[in-house]
C-alpha cells in the first residue's frame, strides 16, 4: 500500500459553494495544498480524491493525508508524531489575559459568546425538592443547542418533551429515567437519549442532570403526564462508560457515549480526560457545552480567562478560538455535548 507523506499536521478550513468540486491531494506532495497540483502524485501509486459539495459547506480538509474519512479530517493527525502539541509555559506566560470573575448569576463571560456558568451558583429556591435552571439557550448566546441543569432531591421531576433530540448526562444520583412509558434504571455517570417528541421524566434521589436539547430551545416544555409512545427503532437509549471504547487524542482521550449510532442527528455526547496541561489555542466547527466532572482549570480565550471547577459548564460557540488548561495534578474529567458534528477529536487553528 503506497504511503502518503504528511503535508501539514493540521487540517485546512475551506468554504465550499453548492456544486463546487475540489481535487484533494492524497499523496502529500502537491505544491498546492490541500489540493492536487496535477503532477506531484505521479509515480506514487496514490491518486487525488474528487469531492463535490452538495450545499454551502464548511469543511476541514485533511493535511496529514492519513485520515480515514478523506478528504476530510477525522482527527487522526493528533496521534501522529508532532500532531498534538501542548503549549509551553513560556508561551502561555507571554500572553496573560485578565481573569474574568462570575457575575451575580454565576456567569463568567469571556470573548464573543463564550462563557463559563456554575449551575448551583444562584439556584433561587432550595426549599423545593426539584430545581431547573437554563445554562445554554439562544437567549444566553447559543445557536445550535440548549442545556438545562436539573436537580432532584427526591421524588419525580415534571414530565418534559421537546421537538428535538434530548440528551441527558446523569451526573449524580440514582433512580429511573421514564421515557414514553419505558423504564431505564440508572446510577449516576451515564448518558440518556430521548427521541424527539417522546415524553420523559426522572425519578429517584439526589439527582443532578444536564439536559441538552438540539435544535436549541429557550425552555423545556412540560406536559401533564407520560404519554405511551417509545420509538422501538432506537431502543438503545443509555450511553455507558466503557474504557475499552476510548479514543486517544494525543495525551488526552475521549469516549463517545451517544451519537448517530444511537439515533442522534449530527450530535454527540462524550466523556473525556485532560491531563495536567494546556492545549494550543484551537477552534471547532461544532458548538459545544463542556461539563467539568472533576479537577480544576482555566479556560483561555484571546482576551480573557476564567477559572473552572467540577460542576461548571463552558459554552463554546462554533469557530471560537480557545484553550482549556487542566491545573489539577490528576487532570480533569469532562463530558461534552457537541452539535453540529459527531467527532470531538477534530479541531483546527
Ligand atoms: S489533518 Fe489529517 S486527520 Fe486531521
Amino acid at each position: 500500500m503506497p504511503t502518503p507523506i504528511i503535508a501539514t499536521i493540521k487540517p485546512f478550513y475551506q468554504e465550499l459553494k453548492p456544486g463546487q468540486k475540489i481535487l484533494w491531494c492524497s499523496c502529500g506532495r502537491s505544491k498546492r495544498q490541500p489540493f492536487c497540483d496535477g503532477r506531484s502524485h505521479i509515480g506514487t501509486g496514490l491518486e487525488p480524491v474528487l469531492y463535490q459539495a452538495k450545499q454551502d459547506e464548511e469543511v476541514l480538509l485533511c493535511g496529514c493525508k492519513h485520515s480515514g474519512t478523506a478528504p476530510f479530517c477525522d482527527g487522526t493527525h493528533s496521534n501522529l508524531p508532532g500532531g498534538y502539541v501542548d503549549e509551553t509555559e513560556a508561551v502561555a506566560a507571554a500572553t496573560l489575559p485578565a481573569v474574568v470573575a462570575p457575575d451575580t448569576q454565576g456567569f463568567a463571560r469571556l470573548d464573543g459568546r463564550c462563557y463559563v456558568v456554575s449551575p448551583g451558583f444562584s439556584v433561587a429556591d432550595r426549599a423545593t425538592d426539584y430545581r431547573l435552571r437554563p445554562l445554554v439557550t439562544p437567549a444566553l448566546g447559543a445557536a445550535h443547542q440548549s442545556q438545562f441543569y436539573l436537580e432532584l432531591d427526591r421524588g419525580a421531576s415534571p414530565v418534559f418533551t421537546a421537538d428535538g433530540d434530548v440528551v441527558i448526562w446523569l451526573s449524580h444520583g440514582e433512580g429511573n429515567a421514564i421515557i414514553g412509558g419505558r423504564n431505564f434504571p440508572f446510577s449516576g455517570g451515564c448518558g440518556v437519549h430521548v427521541v424527539a417528541g417522546e415524553t420523559f421524566r426522572l425519578e429517584g434521589q439526589n439527582i443532578a442532570a444536564y439536559v441538552s436539547v438540539c435544535p436549541a430551545v429557550e425552555t423545556l416544555e412540560t406536559v401533564d403526564a407520560i404519554i405511551d409512545g417509545f420509538d422501538e427503532s432506537m431502543a438503545d437509549r443509555l450511553g455507558l462508560i466503557d474504557k475499552a471504547a476510548r479514543s486517544a487524542m494525543g495525551p488526552r482521550y475521549f469516549q463517545i457515549l451517544l451519537d448517530d449510532h444511537h439515533g442522534l442527528d449530527n450530535s454527540a455526547l462524550f466523556i473525556g480526560h485532560i491531563p495536567m496541561s494546556k492545549a494550543e489555542m484551537h477552534r471547532h466547527l461544532y458548538e459545544e457545552a463542556l461539563i467539568i466532572l472533576s479537577g480544576e482549570g482555566m479556560i483561555w480565550n484571546e482576551n480573557a480567562r476564567a477559572k473552572v471547577c467540577a460542576g461548571d459548564v463552558i459554552f463554546f460557540p462554533r469557530k471560537h478560538i480557545h484553550s482549556l488548561q487542566a491545573l489539577s495534578p490528576e487532570g480533569m474529567d469532562v463530558v461534552g455535548f457537541i452539535h453540529p458534528g459527531t467527532n470531538p477529536g477534530i479541531n483546527y487553528y
